[in-house]
């Protein structure tokens, strides 16, 4: 279970982006965080696995994110960002698959496996020896969902997932999104997406929670849609 209490964050610049968030998310849930540009969706995200940490609780099945639990947290808590250029920093796209399932202590053969297994899934198989950097933007992304499937965490976040992909890798990466067991938590503006893959939509809208409900009701209503500029 994901907890969020009482959650308050600053940028170092004084800017307030999340304000009193609370949020809790039980294990197998699918989750859309959604609001405009600048509504706190990237910054509450990173709190989920304590990049960011601001004022309040933010708990992961009981652990507190914090520095004492950072490698613990990081392990049940698999984060894609926004920008795949956080994510990529190996010199080939097998070593970044690889760092996770490493990291965690699995020795050299079942690391190779489990690099295997997460670009297949992905569809980028035998890109193991590719420059990170000379991969298409949306190869890219593929590639960072891959380094962080390798580890198998429990919850996935998926920071706008599907922004500059061409269709056919949408619509793949819905596929895959949809197959997942995992407690999936996604923040993006495609909208279709998030009422085809989760069954809960919180909505931010100037770093407040204003809307927590099924994704049936708030993604067809264009009131609450026009009203938080999703519309
Ligand atoms: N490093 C930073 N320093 C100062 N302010 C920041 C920083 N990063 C983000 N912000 C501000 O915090 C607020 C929330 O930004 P955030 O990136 O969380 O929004 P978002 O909902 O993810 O937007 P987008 O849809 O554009 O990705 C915005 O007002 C933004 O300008
Ligand atoms: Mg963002």
């Amino acid at each position: 279970m994901i907890e969020i209490i009482d959650l308050n964050y600053h940028y170092p610049d004084g800017r307030a982006a999340l304000e009193r968030i609370n949020i809790v998310i039980n294990p197998g849930e699918k989750v859309a965080l959604v609001g405009a540009n600048g509504a706190g969706k990237s910054t509450l995200l990173l709190h989920l696995n304590g990049i960011l940490q601001g004022d309040g609780v933010v708990s992961i099945n009981g652990f507190e994110v914090n520095k004492q639990n950072l490698s613990k947290i990081r392990s049940l808590v698999g984060m894609v960002f926004q920008n795949p250029d956080d994510q990529l920093f190996s010199l080939t796209v097998g070593e970044d698959v690889a760092f996770g399932p490493t990291y965690q202590g699995f020795d050299a053969l079942s690391v190779e496996d489990k690099v295997k297994t997460a670009l297949a899934e992905v569809h980028l198989d035998g890109f193991e020896d590719r420059h990170p950097f000379h991969l298409s933007g949306g190869e890219k992304k593929r590639a960072s969902i891959a380094t962080v499937l390798s580890m198998s965490p429990d919850y996935l976040v998926l920071d706008e997932p599907s922004a500059g992909l061409d269709p056919k890798a949408r619509r793949e990466l819905m596929a895959l999104l949809k197959r997942l067991p995992q407690t999936l938590i996604l923040a993006t503006h495609d909208l279709t997406m998030a009422l085809e893959l989760t069954n809960r939509v919180i909505i931010l809208n100037h770093g407040k929670l204003v809307v927590d409900g099924a994704s049936m009701d708030i993604l067809l209503n264009e009131d609450i849609l026009q009203q938080n500029d999703l519309l």
